[in-house]
């Protein structure tokens, strides 16, 4: 089995690659081809692997190229996890919303938008030549805005495309765990969009344990969500929601802590990488070790992070993330050997939500067989999440829509409709000043 990983210089790669290692399945992943623009980069990424493999009879076969058509025939899976316009970019995408006054973040609000303008055209491309080159290719998304990017892709590719994100996995294994239940044996009624979704119920053997959590303030102060919102709102939502709500429940502070940090997330990660793909080309030095404390250093300022905005707190040693790679094993073992699974994935809505229409790409609990992955049906969301999600997936039709007409002024629709935008001068503004920026933004008439 062949699998493909289109922004293979990246910096997760190596998780991606340690999960392969350790599964010795039949049907697993025997090749593993890197696709990046970047040499640079593919070459430190492929020293880091080298060094994983060692000792490992049955590792993956590594190869690295810089032609995407090469990279993409014969491929059994195809990861998508690219970064259009780089930590650069994206350290862009946060400076400018902030100086405008309104959130400067990878994914949510402006810097979502913006980010999403210049990687649709890019995705929109890789989507036609898998059709071409690859068409019985299943693409597993990662690529930001994730829900975006895998609904302009599942136009020319249809269900073989399906987004992951490891925010909804993270969320549902950390409220089993406060409630002693299992997270293998709990279903997590988890409905929404990419980084817009909230967990309703966790039910362990048809039994509903969430409102015995909202019930209890000590469990709801025991871990990172439930610190994030706090108990009391958390019970006038009756519902936990993804961190990533943080940024519309609580907006106006994030904006003024994020527009008082020394710099942005996008601009310390820069920089920091900067400095690992430039220690990982010295022959002298174990690429591998560099990763791992690069890797380390990483976790560690986004666990900091998370305790500041929390307010107090430590995170729990033990491993509660989602753990991305672990998202994209689960999906593609399921996929190629027909085991069934049930994973919280990016997938078009066909009657799920009925406030949206059948090709709106939504986040929610799927089976997944060597079909594919189908959702699951959902009860409808109340008042105020299905404005906020339809309002956002609004907001995507805009870019998809300015993405494909290259028209500037359904991008200024785009930025001025977000519920986190203020001001139509506000979007103007925005959308000037990112096109001036982002050279991936020169289409824009
Ligand atoms: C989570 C989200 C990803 C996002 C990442 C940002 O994993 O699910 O979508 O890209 O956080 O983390 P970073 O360390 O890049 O700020
Ligand atoms: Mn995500």
């Amino acid at each position: 089995m062949k699998l493909t990983i289109l922004g293979g210089g990246g910096f997760r790669v190596p998780l991606v690659y340690g999960a392969l290692l350790a599964d010795h399945g039949e049907g697993r992943v025997t090749e593993v081809v890197l696709h990046d623009l970047d040499d640079r980069r593919l070459r430190a990424v492929s020293r880091v692997l080298a060094e994983q493999a060692e000792g490992v009879p049955d590792a993956p076969v590594v190869s690295a190229t810089t032609d995407l058509d090469e990279a993409l025939r014969g491929a059994g899976f195809v990861f998508s996890a690219i970064r259009v316009g780089g930590l650069r970019g994206r350290a862009e995408d946060e400076r400018i919303a902030l100086a405008a006054g309104v959130l400067g973040q990878e994914t949510v609000g402006a810097g979502g938008i913006a980010y999403g303008l210049r990687t649709v055209p890019v995705a929109v491309d890789i989507a036609r030549r898998v059709a071409r080159l690859a068409p019985d290719a299943w693409v597993i998304n990662f690529t930001n805005p994730a829900g975006l990017v895998t609904e302009a892709m599942a136009r020319h590719l249809g269900d073989r495309v399906i987004g992951i994100c490891d925010s909804p996995v993270g969320l549902g294994r950390r409220i089993a765990r406060v409630l002693g239940a299992d997270p293998k044996h709990a279903f997590v009624d988890y409905v929404g969009l990419n980084h817009l979704g909230w967990v309703r119920a966790l039910r362990v053997a048809g039994r509903d344990e969430l409102p015995r959590l909202l019930g209890d303030p000590a469990l709801l102060g025991s871990f990172e969500e439930g610190r994030l919102f706090g108990a009391d709102w958390l019970r006038s939502l009756g519902a936990i929601p993804n961190e990533y709500l943080h940024y519309y429940y609580f907006n106006r502070e994030t904006v003024r802590a994020y527009q008082r940090a020394e710099r942005t997330r996008g601009a310390f990660l820069r920089d920091q990488q900067a400095r690992f793909y430039a220690e990982a080309a010295d022959p002298g030095v174990s690429a591998l070790r560099a990763w791992d404390r690069t890797r380390a250093e990483r976790e560690a300022t986004y666990m900091a992070e998370n305790r500041e905005s929390a307010g107090a707190g430590e995170r729990e040693e033990e491993d509660l993330s989602g753990g991305y790679e672990k998202v994209a094993l689960a999906l593609m073992r399921a996929i190629a050997r027909d085991e069934r699974a049930t994973l919280i994935l990016n997938v078009r809505n066909r009657s799920t939500l009925h406030v949206l229409d059948a090709d709106a790409v939504v986040e929610v609990p799927c089976l997944v067989d060597a079909g594919g992955a189908h959702p699951l049906a959902a009860d409808p969301l109340p008042g105020h999440a299905t404005g906020l999600v339809c309002a956002v997936k609004d907001v995507e039709r805009q870019v998809l829509s300015a993405a494909e007409s290259g028209s500037r002024a359904t991008a200024v629709k785009a930025f001025a409709l977000h519920p986190l935008v203020d001001s139509v001068n506000i979007a103007r503004r925005l959308v000037e000043e990112y096109a001036a920026a982002h050279p991936g933004l020169g289409y824009l008439k």
